[in-house]
């Protein structure tokens, strides 16, 4: 018997409900509910068997490397057959050049690949591709928004690849109603991760995110696919970060450091931050390392002061604003530094965000160096959190962010006098109860 009935899906946060209502009773944003049909069909009941879980193997699958390998860090070596992963970002971060540096990758090396380009026209993907470098033999584009040109598509030639640039203005033809609405983006992303099981094709969805973060359409589609990789970054800036969010087979929490530069993202594996700026010493630049997943990023700190018309103005770029505040409030009150009366910005170098409470001693330091004009040496990197006692607390993976540190050009450490720490050869380690010990240390290199 198959039956249709209809249920009304918010567009913004996929909550479904089966009258429709001018606010959605999920998110409260108004006129975001949609209808949706579907079929509901009921089997006659023959019993599904079941299978003692210890008797089922183990199930090796293939990992095929997508040829990029910050991507594969995250991916944990790269893709599976027959899988789907969905690869969002915000418009311009470099969601259609990763695809398409991956792509690219595959077909040099003879993998058969395909592109759906659906919201470009080929001669742009084309420019797009010839910007990378030399455009490989074997790099297939097909230009469509419909789902069932995909499938067959995929049916027919069964590449190893393929990416659907993007899935939000696919529709179906066999569905009306808009592209890009909740029903046809989450029926096309059902349809295709059908596909790919069934012909054992990867593919690679890329999605937009609204102005929220949230990902454009119902949020079901994470729920849909196996893998949910994130790229973010700062447009201004040209760090980009590679996040998995969700990750059927492999790690989350791996983090891929890349760089937007003129011919595609760059990879940058030792996200040696360090090294990258020019090395003037000036005040108001102290090193730290900042932990994110599994990996520690070196990152500059760099905090300016200036005497302000009217109130004082305090800017936190890429770094907490309520810690920022919290900090100044710890340096006036512990350690006699007084920026009341001072404009404070506050910003990491090259767009990386460093929100975690390891990096406070770092940005402290970066504050009372600005304010008493002494710089600190680029050789030194602060690492800790800040109480509210003025006193340095212990951080998570100190070990690992004193040898990142040390490897990427420090040669002195400050840390919190708690926690525990591996002997590293070759750095000086200085660890300190309170913030006010910290900035004596920095200080006594200019007396
Ligand atoms: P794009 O991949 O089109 O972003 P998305 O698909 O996420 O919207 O690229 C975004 C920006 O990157 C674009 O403004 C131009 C820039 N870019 C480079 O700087 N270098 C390059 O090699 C390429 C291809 C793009
Ligand atoms: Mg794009």
């Amino acid at each position: 018997m198959v039956k249709s009935h209809s249920v009304h899906v918010c567009r913004e946060c996929g909550t479904s409900s089966p009258k429709w209502a001018g606010r959605c009773p999920g998110c409260g944003e108004w006129n975001t509910l949609e209808e949706e049909r579907h079929a509901v069909k009921h089997r006659a009941g023959a019993p599904t068997p079941t299978t003692s879980l210890r008797d089922v193997g183990e199930e090796t699958a293939a990992v095929h490397s997508t040829g990029v390998g910050e991507l594969d860090r995250v991916l944990g070596g790269g893709f599976i057959a027959g899988s789907t992963t969905l690869l969002f970002g915000e418009p311009g971060v470099g969601k259609s050049t990763l695809a398409l540096m991956s792509l690219r990758a595959l077909a040099e090396e003879g993998t058969s690949v395909l592109l759906v380009a659906v919201e470009e026209s080929t001669a742009q993907v084309a420019q797009r591709a010839r910007r990378l470098g030399v455009v490989p033999t074997g790099l297939e584009v097909a230009a469509t928004a419909s789902v069932e040109d995909v499938e067959h598509l995929l049916g027919d030639r069964r590449p190893v690849l393929c990416v659907v640039d993007s899935i939000s203005a696919m529709s179906a033809e066999s569905l009306g109603g808009v592209a890009g609405s909740v029903a046809q983006v989450r029926h096309v992303a059902e349809r295709l991760c059908a596909t790919a099981k069934s012909t054992g094709v990867a593919i690679i969805l890329v999605g937009h995110v609204t102005k929220d973060g949230d990902l454009a359409g119902p949020r079901a589609l994470e729920h849909l696919v196996d893998t949910v990789v994130r790229i973010e970054g700062d447009r201004q800036g040209s760090l980009r970060l590679l996040r998995a969010m969700k990750h059927r087979f492999g790690p989350t929490g791996e983090v891929g450091i890349l760089e937007m530069v003129g011919d595609g993202l760059r990879e940058i594996p030792d996200a040696s931050v360090m090294q990258r700026g020019p090395a003037l010493d000036v005040p108001g630049v102290v090193f730290t390392v900042t932990n994110d997943g599994s990996r520690s990023f070196l990152v500059e700190m760099q905090a300016l002061v200036a005497t302000g018309a009217g109130s004082p103005r305090r800017v936190a770029h890429q770094v907490s604003s309520q810690r920022l505040a919290l900090l100044l409030a710890v340096l006036e009150s512990r350690c006699a530094v007084n920026t009341s009366a001072l404009d404070v910005f506050a910003a990491t170098a090259g767009g990386l965000s460093a929100t975690e409470p390891g990096v406070d001693v770092a940005l402290a330091l970066a504050v009372a160096s600005a304010v008493g004009q002494f710089p600190v040496a680029r050789t030194t990197a602060a690492i800790g959190e800040v109480g509210l006692a003025g006193e340095l607390r212990a951080v998570g993976a100190l070990s690992r962010r004193v040898r990142e540190a040390q490897r990427l050009g420090a040669t002195r450490v400050i840390v919190p006098s708690e926690g525990e720490l591996d002997e590293v050869s070759g750095v000086v380690v200085h660890r300190c109860r309170s913030l006010l010990e910290a900035i004596a240390i920095v200080q006594r290199d200019t007396m």
